[in-house]
C-alpha cells in the first residue's frame, strides 16, 4: 500500500482533551481541541493523530480472545522484530519509554550522588528517572540550530559535573524530534571519562545515523511508543542494547526482580510454579495487548514513515521565503524519523501570534520543549539560569511545531502553510 492511501482508522479526534483541560497532553504544551474554532468551517488540524488502522484492530482483538493479555508471545515476537529493525542484540518490552530509561540507566551502574549529562532541551522524563536513582541530571546546553546537544556542550557539562565532586556515569544524548545526535563525538567524549551511553531515542524510530540505525550505536537505546509516537502502542517502550548481561539484568528488573516472568514459568518446556526475587526491581513489562499494536505497527512502519517524509517535504518547500526556519537537518547519510516538524521563528514573529493565528485557523500547535533549567524543580534544585544555556534560550524562544502525522493529507499541509505565510507576511 502506497503511503498516500494509509487506512485512517476511526481512533482520532475526541481521544484529545479540550484545551485548558490537565493532563499528559497539558504537560507536552500540545494545543489541542475538538471541534474548529468558531468561524472556521473547515475541519480542525489537531497538533497530533494516531494512524490506528484495521490491521491494528484486528490484532488487538486476536489478542484480547487469546487467553493471554500480559507479557507472552506477543512481546516476545514484538522484541524479536524491533531488534532485527534496528540492528540490536537485545531489545526489552517495557510500558514507557520513562520506565525504559530508569531501568536502562540502572542496568549502566548509576547510583546516588553520580552524575548523568543530559541536555536542557528535552521532556521531563529524560532527567525525572536519573533522580529516580538519585543521581544528579547535570544539564547541557544546545545548538539553536538544531535543539541537539554536541559534543562540546557534552564536555562542558562534564566539566561542572566533575566541578561539584560527581562522577559521570552516563550520558544521555536525546534525537530531539527524530534527528539523531552527533553520536560519533558523544561517545567518544562519553568513553574518554568511561561513561556509558544511555539514548533517549523517544522520537527517533525510525532514524539513522552514518547509516545506522538509532539503536544499533549507544550503551543503551530507549524508544516511545506513546501515543503521539510514530510507531505506536497507546502507551509503551522499547530498550535495545549490545549488552547481554545489561539486558538479562533489565529483563529482571522490568518485572519486580524475579528471576523468570510468568510466560517463562508457564509455556516453556519445564513448566514450574518456583521463582526467586533477585532484586527489588520495578513494574514496567509491556502487555501483549499493546504488542500486538506495536507488531501491527513495526509491520507498516516503512509506510507510516514515507508519509510523514513526505510531509515534512512540503512544508520545508512551502515555508521557503517566509523567514520560517526548519531545523536544521539533512546530515549525510542520517534518516529523520519525523516524529515533529520544528520551526523557528524569524524575529518580528511573535510566537504566541502565530500560535494564536493559527488556533484561529482551526490548527494545533505545540512547543518541544521548555527547557528544563527553566522548571522550577531543577532550577531551584540545582540552582541554574540562563545564563548558561545561551544556545537552549536562543531555541526555546523562537521554536515552535507544525503538525505532523500520517493522516494528515497534503491539503491539511498546505492550509498549515497558508496560515504561517499569511502571519509571516503580516508580521513584516
Ligand atoms: C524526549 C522524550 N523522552 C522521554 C519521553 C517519555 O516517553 P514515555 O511517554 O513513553 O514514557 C518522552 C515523551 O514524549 C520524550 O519526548
Amino acid at each position: 500500500m502506497g503511503p498516500e492511501r494509509l487506512t485512517a482508522g476511526d481512533g482520532g479526534r475526541r481521544m484529545w482533551p479540550s484545551p485548558g483541560r490537565k493532563g499528559r497532553a497539558a504537560q507536552e504544551g500540545i494545543h489541542m481541541a475538538e471541534a474548529s474554532a468558531p468561524g472556521v468551517s473547515e475541519p480542525r488540524i489537531p497538533f497530533a493523530l494516531p494512524d490506528i488502522g484495521d490491521g491494528v484492530i484486528a490484532a488487538v482483538v486476536e489478542a484480547l480472545r487469546s487467553g493471554w493479555i500480559t507479557t507472552g508471545p506477543r512481546v516476545h515476537q514484538f522484541e524479536e522484530q524491533f531488534a532485527e529493525a534496528v540492528g540490536a542484540p537485545h531489545a526489552l518490552a517495557v510500558n514507557s519509554a520513562t520506565s525504559g530509561l530508569h531501568l536502562a540507566l540502572e542496568a549502566s551502574g548509576v547510583v546516588t550522588d553520580d552524575a548523568v549529562i543530559v541536555p536542557t532541551v528535552t521532556f521531563a522524563a529524560s532527567a525525572e528517572t536519573v533522580r529516580y536513582l538519585g543521581a544528579h541530571p547535570v544539564l547541557a546546553d544546545v545548538d539553536p540550530a538544531t535543539g541537539l546537544m554536541a559534543p562540546e556542550h557534552c564536555r562542558e557539562a562534564i566539566g561542572r559535573a566533575e566541578a561539584a565532586g560527581w562522577r559521570v556515569a552516563a550520558v544521555m544524548p536525546v534525537h530531539l524530534a527524530g534527528q539523531a545526535c552527533d553520536m560519533d563525538g558523544l561517545v567518544e567524549v562519553a568513553g574518554a571519562i568511561g561513561a556509558r551511553v544511555v539514548e533517549d531515542a523517544a522520537h527517533a524510530f525510525p532514524a539513522t545515523h552514518h547509516s545506522r540505525p538509532i539503536g544499533s550505536i549507544g550503551d543503551f537505546t530507549v524508544f516511545s511508543f506513546y501515543a503521539t509516537k510514530a510507531l505506536t502502542t497507546g502507551e509503551g517502550g522499547m530498550i535495545t542494547t549490545a549488552d547481554a548481561g545489561a539486558a538479562a539484568r533489565m529483563k529482571v528488573m522490568r518485572l519486580h526482580g524475579i528471576d523468570r516472568d510468568a510466560w517463562d514459568r508457564y509455556n516453556r518446556d519445564d513448566p514450574g510454579w518456583y521463582y526467586e526475587v533477585i532484586a527489588p526491581g520495578f513494574k514496567y513489562n509491556m502487555t501483549d495487548i499493546a504488542a500486538a499494536m506495536g507488531i501491527e505497527q513495526l509491520r507498516r512502519s516503512e509506510d507510516l514513515w514515507a508519509r510523514r517524509a513526505a510531509i515534512a517535504g512540503r512544508y520545508r518547500e512551502g515555508l521557503a521565503g517566509t523567514g520560517i526556519e526548519p531545523l536544521r537537518v539533512d546530515r549525510p547519510g542520517d534518516r529523520h524519523a519525523w516524529h515533529l516538524f520544528v520551526v523557528r521563528l524569524p524575529e518580528g514573529l511573535a510566537r504566541d501570534d502565530l500560535v494564536a493565528a493559527l488556533a484561529a485557523a482551526g490548527i494545533g500547535t505545540s512547543v518541544h520543549f521548555i527547557p528544563l533549567h527553566r522548571m522550577p524543580y531543577y532550577r531551584d534544585t540545582y540552582r541554574l539560569s540562563g545564563d548558561r544555556f545561551p544556545g537552549a534560550e536562543a531555541y526555546y524562544a523562537s521554536c515552535l511545531s507544525l503538525p505532523i502525522y500520517t493522516r494528515m493529507s497534503d491539503a491539511d499541509v498546505d492550509r498549515v502553510l497558508a496560515a504561517c505565510r499569511t502571519a509571516a507576511r503580516a508580521a513584516s
